[in-house]
């Protein structure tokens, strides 16, 4: 398996991860109309090709198949992590944080913080990471339910920028990649 940036032209592949993570993993921890709030199958690609623009995703791939990504915005928050649902429970997802902790050690970030599902928090959990605050977002009218997590990564503060995580300075967030929205108080997105 091969950890890369994500290039150009790969962002339907990462929704099939997206929609495929949580329609066949997720599935265990949220009803249908949840998953269907979530991932639903009618996204417009241009849109989600501008949001995956936004957070700069790194790609796990085998035998030249995109198997699962995530990313790592610059305070620490971690937006999207998906594994595709044929790919589970082989490692994916560990080698992404694993990935994701030598990212935050090279720019000295002070934490790492994650809105995160059922499905995910057992593997944060072996992590470090820990619940803050569980949370129950709108999506599309439908509440979901997920935990703000943290990890601190002690001695890391060096960088002034990477101040790491504040959940009262910043905008809530909830199940990774969802945004509050501005207009309409609900979560704006689906991933
Ligand atoms: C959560 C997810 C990323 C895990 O990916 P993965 O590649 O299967 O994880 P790994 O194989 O590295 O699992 C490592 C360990 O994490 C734990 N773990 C992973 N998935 C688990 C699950 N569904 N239930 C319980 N423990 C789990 C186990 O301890 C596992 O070790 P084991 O397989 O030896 O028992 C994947 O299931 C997924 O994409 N889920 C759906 C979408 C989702 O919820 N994404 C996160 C949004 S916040």
């Amino acid at each position: 398996m091969q950890v890369r940036e994500m290039r150009a032209g790969e962002e339907a592949a990462l929704h099939a991860v997206f929609h495929s993570a949580v329609h066949r993993l997720a599935c265990r921890d949220y009803t249908p109309e949840q998953l269907d709030a979530w991932a639903p199958s009618n996204r417009d690609p241009d849109e989600w090709a501008r949001r995956i623009a936004q957070i700069r995703p790194f790609v796990v791939e085998t035998a030249g198949e995109i198997v699962g990504y995530a990313d790592l915005q610059p305070d620490g928050y971690i937006n999207h992590f998906f594994v595709s649902g044929a790919h589970a429970r082989r490692g994916v997802g560990t080698l992404m944080i694993e990935h994701i902790l030598r990212l935050a050690g090279e720019r000295a970030l002070a934490a790492l913080s994650s809105d995160v599902s059922r499905t995910a928090q057992p593997l944060f959990e072996r992590f470090g990471f820990r619940v803050v605050e569980q949370r129950f977002p709108v999506v599309g009218g439908v509440t979901l339910c997920n935990a703000l997590m943290r990890k601190d990564l002690a001695g890391r503060a060096a960088n002034p920028r990477a101040t790491g995580v504040d959940s009262k300075a910043r905008p809530s967030r909830a199940m990774l990649g969802l945004r509050r929205s501005k207009h309409r108080g609900e979560e704006d997105g689906t991933d």
